[in-house]
């Protein structure tokens, strides 16, 4: 990854990429006199006022005003940072970038390996595919009718049924068993001795958006299980971090300003190869926070589609909440009993599948359906119930007037008073503050708390201390997101037995905030176990604390709008939970002295 680069590197890059050539590969471009024209790619319209100066190397759009060089073209169209941008036309240019003195240069070393390493592996796996002891494999393929070009494209392979063919060709090519072990693709034996993690399997590569291999995902041929065997999580693989097919999907997606997000890789790779180009596969887990992320570079609308069974799940439901506070636009398509994506393709068609897939239900609809046909809503039990579960999804819209339209168009749905409605909605945020407090995050980069730096530092240092910070904290307890998620991975990290060192870290943060951890500490040397453990609890102290205080305050506002609106019910439940938030925390602090 670039670090800080060096303003005469970046000159040398601009003065070596021709500004035309990079817009013409996302982009037709007309010439027009010195310069080139295009229809605005930043906003709607149907004459072209997007102009390419060759000569001064820079776009301008005369509609929205939107204009920059190479470097700012690339961040607004391909959603990338600066350092994406930078990398990457750096590598166009051919011009070597300086590596960031914080990033530890093995560890680099080791992150450019692995990824070779799975490049080889893909190429041996792809080869082998071709070879008459694969024959069996291949017709697996085309009799499921995956083509020879989707073959090709999506570098679908096949792993021998032997204990060491991967190994053997990968030790030829000059690289060690450790660090074989450390790219997942073999195991080591309790007894000594390695053996390929992949056997007798068809073989999917797992591309990021770049289209370089994180990993594998690998089926049996029959019915045995279990079915697939993915890579382990590795220094450049962490599930559910990354979705199955963006890397060809993403121009897809951003065309249609929508995706189709499928569960299973057969289902992303029929319907893709059928001609839906915008679609991608969460790798059978539901969707993370990351994974939604990612595909918000591209687009701001999803559609899920679900086979039958999964779609009507309470969990699956709630899952679809997280949508909502990412402000994303969600709607839900649920297959037929038996049929999953692929299945549904091959028997009825792309037609009907595209046709479902345009047709899905939003959220609200969605919900609302599936929970009608659990709970007969003309009881009035039920009502109370469905509202309520239609609350959640409710609330955790942030735009007030999408959530006063849905709040009116539950109680005419359910035939309920809206004023009754609102009352709950409002109940039920202020208990679900007491449940899950929302945090207040705060990213501006003066704004990270002193304590929560000096708490990660410390994590960070001694990676024994992590445990201890665990029996105590919440994550929403951090003000600061960036370090929350920083945390979390530490967690996830010691959960596994790995080392979580800033290097390591690095790889699994975004660019946004992987400085954070490379930043020097202030931490003075030579402190003792003990005494770190006595700043650690003194850390944990203040961020609890903090985290109460502003409950309180939160809490306080409440209690003022609930005295100027003289709703006596609430007011009176307000000021007993204040009383009590108050006890429990003079309650603690005596048990701390
Ligand atoms: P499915 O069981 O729906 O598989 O799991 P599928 O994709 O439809 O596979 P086919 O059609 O039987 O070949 C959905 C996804 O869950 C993950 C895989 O990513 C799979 O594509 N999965 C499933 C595993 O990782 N391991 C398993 O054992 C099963
Ligand atoms: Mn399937």
């Amino acid at each position: 990854m670039a670090g800080f680069i060096p303003e005469n590197i970046l000159d040398d890059i601009l003065a070596r990429v021709d500004i035309v050539e990079v817009i013409s590969g996302y982009i037709p471009l007309k010439r027009a006199g010195r310069n080139f024209k295009a229809c605005c790619p930043f906003h709607q319209e149907r004459t072209a006022s997007f102009i390419v100066s060759p000569g001064r190397q820079i776009y301008h759009c005369f509609g929205c005003g939107e204009s920059g060089n190479a470097f700012k073209f690339l961040m607004r169209y391909e959603r990338m940072d600066f350092p994406e941008a930078v990398e990457t036309l750096a590598r166009k240019a051919g011009v070597t970038l300086p590596q960031n003195e914080s990033i530890n240069n093995k560890a680099q070393g080791l992150i450019t390996q692995l990824y070779k390493i799975n490049e080889l592996a893909a190429e041996f796996y792809c080869a082998n595919l071709n070879s008459q002891e694969a024959s069996k494999a291949k017709d697996y393929l085309l009799k499921r009718g995956v083509s020879p070009e989707t073959i090709k494209t999506l570098k679908i392979g096949f792993a021998y049924d032997k204990w060491d063919t991967l190994i053997n060709h990968l030790r030829g090519k000059g690289f060690n068993l450790g660090i074989l072990e450390k790219a997942g693709l073999i195991v080591s034996r309790e007894a000594g001795g390695y053996y390929d993690r992949f056997r007798n399997r068809i073989t999917f590569p797992i591309f990021d958006i770049k289209g370089r291999v994180l990993g594998f995902g690998a089926r049996v041929l029959d019915d045995s299980l279990p079915k697939y065997i993915n890579s382990p999580e590795t220094l450049i693989y962490t599930k559910g971090r990354n979705l199955y097919g963006l890397n060809l999907a993403k121009e897809g997606i951003r065309g249609n300003d929508f995706a189709a997000v499928v569960e299973g890789y057969m289902d992303f790779i029929i319907p893709y190869q059928e001609g839906v180009k915008n679609i991608v596969a969460s790798q059978g887990t539901a969707l993370t926070i990351e994974q939604i992320r990612l595909l918000k570079r591209y687009t701001n609308n999803v559609v899920m589609i679900y086979d039958a069974d999964s779609a009507g799940e309470l969990a699956t439901l709630r899952s679809l909440d997280i949508f909502v506070e990412e402000e994303v636009t969600v709607r839900v398509v649920s297959l037929s009993k038996g049929f999953d994506p692929d299945l549904f393709v091959r028997k009825n068609g792309i037609g009907v599948f595209s046709k479902e897939v345009n047709a899905a239900a939003g959220l609200f609809d969605y919900k609302l359906a599936v929970l009608r046909s659990r709970y007969d809503t003309k009881e009035i039990t039920n009502k109370a119930k469905v509202s309520s579960l239609m609350l959640e999804t409710i609330n955790k819209f942030k735009n007030a007037i999408l959530k006063t339209e849905y709040l009116k168009k539950l109680a005419s749905e359910l035939g309920i008073k809206e004023e009754a409605l609102l009352e709950e909605a409002k109940k039920k945020k202020a208990n679900k503050f007491y449940d899950t407090p929302q945090p207040n995050f705060k990213n501006s980069p003066l704004s990270v708390s002193p304590t929560e730096k000096l708490l990660m530092s410390l994590m960070l240092e001694e990676n024994s201390l992590i445990g201890r910070v665990r029996e105590t904290i919440d994550l929403r307890d951090f003000k600061d997101e960036r370090i929350s998620r920083i945390v979390s991975l530490m967690f996830s990290l010691a959960a596994e037995g790995k080392e979580a060192k800033p290097q390591i870290l690095m790889n699994h943060l975004g660019d946004d905030i992987s400085h954070l951890v490379c930043e020097p500490d202030s931490l003075p040397e030579g402190l003792s176990l003990k005494h770190k453990e006595r700043m650690v609890d003194d850390c944990l102290k203040r961020i609890k604390g903090g985290g109460e205080k502003l409950k309180r305050e939160e809490l306080h506002k409440e209690i003022k709008i609930a005295q100027d609106s003289g709703d006596e019910e609430r007011l009176n439940r307000l000021i007993k939970e204040f009383h009590c938030l108050i006890k429990t925390s003079y309650n603690k602090k005596k048990n701390d002295i």
